[in-house]
């Protein structure tokens, strides 16, 4: 039933180099490996490739701050790259960097072509420059008090204590948060991609609103409303604004950035680098040259073929880039435009929205580190997946039953049911027992594959699961273990088996792009490897009459403990934390799904708190204070990154008497929450405005009330008879320095 042969060029977005991956991060990588495996199991050709995303100023400084190249800061986040990637049994093709010399060289190409086309032109800005660094300052870098309400300390666009929106030349005593002096105005030629030139306008009028080669509309809804209000569509153009500007006419795209910068230069403009979001999409291609050179394929002959189709998964917050710039680019460079861009929600956690730097409570790499089965994530994210731009929600209680119930108590459990018949009665071989009812095989397969294309994976589930509902039913209604009483219906009782293990194969085969090992588990079991699509029919035939394997537990159930101990509480010092007064240990203590977690603080975010409670000389996860500390190394301390924060908000927190919640300013891109135990001692109005010191490096913790990013520093006695002191910080300090 395989439709003609497509060849397919997927992508996910590009990671930055600065950080491990995210739980958001495995989503879109299970979301789009899926979908390729699904493709591959049909019989169609994809190339599947990614790749850091390796340039800007960000990186460029935290580099310097490691005391690293900015390639060697590269290289080393990437070295951590595959054990995430092999760990969730998501198979790239192939992994670059962008500043691989194919994305240099794609990137100054593309730029020419786009030159030639007229689409290149020059304009001078100007812009703060950090006399100090020597350097122009991204607004994020750019610090000083709100013009509106005169709140210290704001970011360079808005201001965090009363919401007002400015450009950085309006803060009064603006500051560089890279070196803290006071930053000049500067002129400089900047290199802009024309996006307002009409036929770029009405080029991605066009696009957006296309269908793809199947018909399909190459837009979900969402975005493409989206998209219409950026291009202020004809009559969409009441509404349009925003990024796009007033009117909804698309602003030029600022394109170059100075030296120094982490890029790829400009051709014929010494000292002008490439804005990282120009080159960052142009890796998708140089990635695929890579994987081409790797595999003797044509590169350019691949994508100059117009039935090779582009498809790229990405998140919510880059749709703009991906509909706007991107298609242009390559419209206007001459070369083949995106099939389709599938944009999907965010993660967020029982509910809260996760920090796109930091993460959320749930590390992917504490999952696998606790040994929990990367196919339950694959299952559960699955089955939560579908077609449009929703965010997904992990909540521990649905992980635990989906698994438990779905995925182990209805698949799983027909193998063992039927198989522990087949193997001790009948040596396992299977009769010739026809495949059962072939209409009802061949709506489900339809069914299931339409899903799997519309990336409705949520449904490809349930439907699986309903027909693993009938199969159940079918081998509960006629009884085998009485059967198996009375050697008079042993034939019968082998044709029931037989049927179930039939209908187990089928599922393994639809079930197979969300649980690769599983299916490679059950097709050496059956000894039919790499089972197809194609194997849902040919392969009854190849199946009947064969002999199974001994069965082998093929998944184990998820437990409670695992998720107790994914989401990282820490062990003693819980309750004695709280009664110091600290947070951290303070408000986890509430976490617990199921109290059986306290082995956790064998944990590295446990021994941390501890370490830090400790050094500090704080009542930290450690319990009370010690008056007699153990001593520790120069270098243990150093661990502990201590940061001066400025608290701008703190609140009371509902269904707690111990907690405050606050939002801390440690010189980020983002405020972070942090919930402290130290109500007994302030109100919130008493720490507005204050600057203490906090524990930055400390792992985010997942409490009751939310996540807390760290940990504020006080001093107390062994009881709280004593009070409970916010450490201070001398005048000038300010946020995101450190404390060493
Ligand atoms: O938002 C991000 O994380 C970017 N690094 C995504 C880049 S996607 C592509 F354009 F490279
Ligand atoms: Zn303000």
């Amino acid at each position: 039933m395989t439709a003609a042969p497509r060849t397919l060029f997927v992508t996910t977005a590009l990671p930055y180099a600065n950080g491990a991956f995210h739980i958001g991060h495995i989503m879109e990588y299970i979301q789009a490996d899926i979908w390729v495996r699904f493709q591959r199991m049909r019989g169609h050709t994809v190339h599947f490739v990614c790749a850091d995303d390796a340039h800007g100023a960000p990186i460029m400084i935290a580099a310097e701050k490691a005391g690293k190249t900015p390639q060697q800061f590269v290289a080393d986040i990437a070295a951590g790259r595959k054990q995430y990637l092999d760990g969730f049994h998501i198979a790239f093709d192939n992994w670059s960097n962008t500043d691989s010399p194919e994305n240099h060289e794609l990137s100054q190409q593309i730029y020419l072509d786009l030159k030639q086309a007229g689409f290149i032109e020059t304009r001078t800005i100007e812009q703060f420059f950090d006399p100090v660094k020597g350097m122009f300052l991204p607004d994020r870098y750019i610090k000083g008090t709100c013009p509106k309400c005169g709140a210290k300390d704001q970011y360079g666009d808005s201001c965090e204590v009363c919401g007002a929106v400015y450009a950085p030349t309006d803060l009064v005593e603006p500051y560089s948060a890279l070196s803290g002096a006071q930053p000049e105005l500067r002129s400089s030629e900047h290199y802009f991609f024309s996006l307002s030139d009409p036929r770029c306008v009405a080029f991605l009028r066009e696009w957006t609103r296309g269908l793809d080669r199947h018909g399909e509309p190459r837009l979900q809804a969402e975005v493409l409303a989206k998209a219409r209000e950026w291009l202020g569509d004809e009559s969409d153009a009441a509404d349009a604004a925003g990024d796009a500007g007033a009117g909804g006419k698309l602003a030029d795209w600022d394109i170059s950035r100075d030296a120094p910068y982490f890029g790829i230069e400009i051709p014929d403009a010494p000292g002008k680098y490439f804005y990282v979001w120009l080159d960052a999409p142009i890796g998708y291609l140089a990635s695929l040259k890579a994987h081409c050179a790797a595999r003797g394929l044509d590169f350019d002959a691949l994508l100059a073929d117009p039935r090779t189709e582009q498809v790229h998964f990405i998140g919510k917050d880059i749709i703009y880039f991906h509909v706007l710039f991107w298609p242009a680019m390559l419209k206007f460079a001459g070369r083949k435009v995106p099939d389709r861009v599938n944009v999907h929600g965010f993660i967020t956690v029982s509910g809260e929205k996760m920090s796109k730097s930091r993460g959320t409570g749930i590390s992917p790499l504490r999952y696998l580190e606790l040994g929990m089965n990367a196919e339950w994530l694959r299952y559960y994210i699955a089955a939560k997946l579908n077609g449009r731009v929703e965010d997904v929600d992990f909540n521990p209680d649905d992980f635990i039953a989906r698994v438990n119930s779905d995925l182990i108590g209805k698949y799983v459990n027909i193998a063992s049911r039927a198989s522990s018949f087949i193997n001790r009665l009948f040596g396992g071989k299977l009769t010739q027992a026809a495949s059962g009812n072939d209409q009802r095989l061949a709506e489900l397969e339809s069914e299931v594959a339409r899903a799997y294309e519309g990336r409705e994976y949520g449904k490809a589930i349930r439907a699986i699961m309903a027909y693993a509902d009938e199969v159940n039913q079918y081998f509960d209604a006629h009884k085998p273990w009485e059967l198996a009483k009375d050697s008079a219906r042993h034939a019968e009782l082998h044709e029931v088996c037989s049927r179930c293990l039939h209908a187990f194969y089928r599922m393994t085969i639809l079930l197979k792009p969300i649980l690769p090992a599983t299916a490679e588990r059950v097709e050496a079991w059956f000894g039919t490897p790499d089972l197809r699509w194609g194997e849902l029919h040919d392969g009854d035939a190849a199946l009947r009459a064969r002999a199974v394997g001994r069965y082998e537990h093929l998944m184990t159930r998820v437990e409670a403990k695992q998720l107790d101990a994914l989401f990282d509480l820490p062990a003693a010092g819980v309750d004695a934390g709280a009664a110091a007064g600290t947070a951290g240990g303070a408000a986890a203590g509430g976490t617990a799904k199921s109290g059986t977690a306290k082995g956790a603080g064998k944990s590295a975010a446990g021994a941390t708190t501890a370490d830090g409670g400790k050094a500090a000389g704080v009542a930290g996860g450690s319990g009370a204070a010690s008056n007699s500390p153990a001593t520790i190394s120069i270098d243990e301390f150093g661990k502990v990154d201590l940061r001066i924060a400025l608290i701008t908000a703190a609140e009371l927190v509902e269904g707690s008497d111990k907690l405050l919640r606050l939002t801390l300013d440690v010189g980020e891109d983002k405020p972070r929450t942090v919930f402290s135990g130290i109500r007994s001692a302030y109100s919130p109005q008493q720490l507005v405005g204050r600057h203490t010191v906090v524990v930055a490096n400390l792992a985010p913790r997942k409490m009751k009330f939310g996540v807390s990013e760290g940990m504020v520093l006080s001093a107390a006695g062994d009881d709280l008879a004593g009070g409970l002191y916010l450490l201070d910080v001398h005048e000038g300090a300010r946020p995101g320095m450190k404390v060493k």
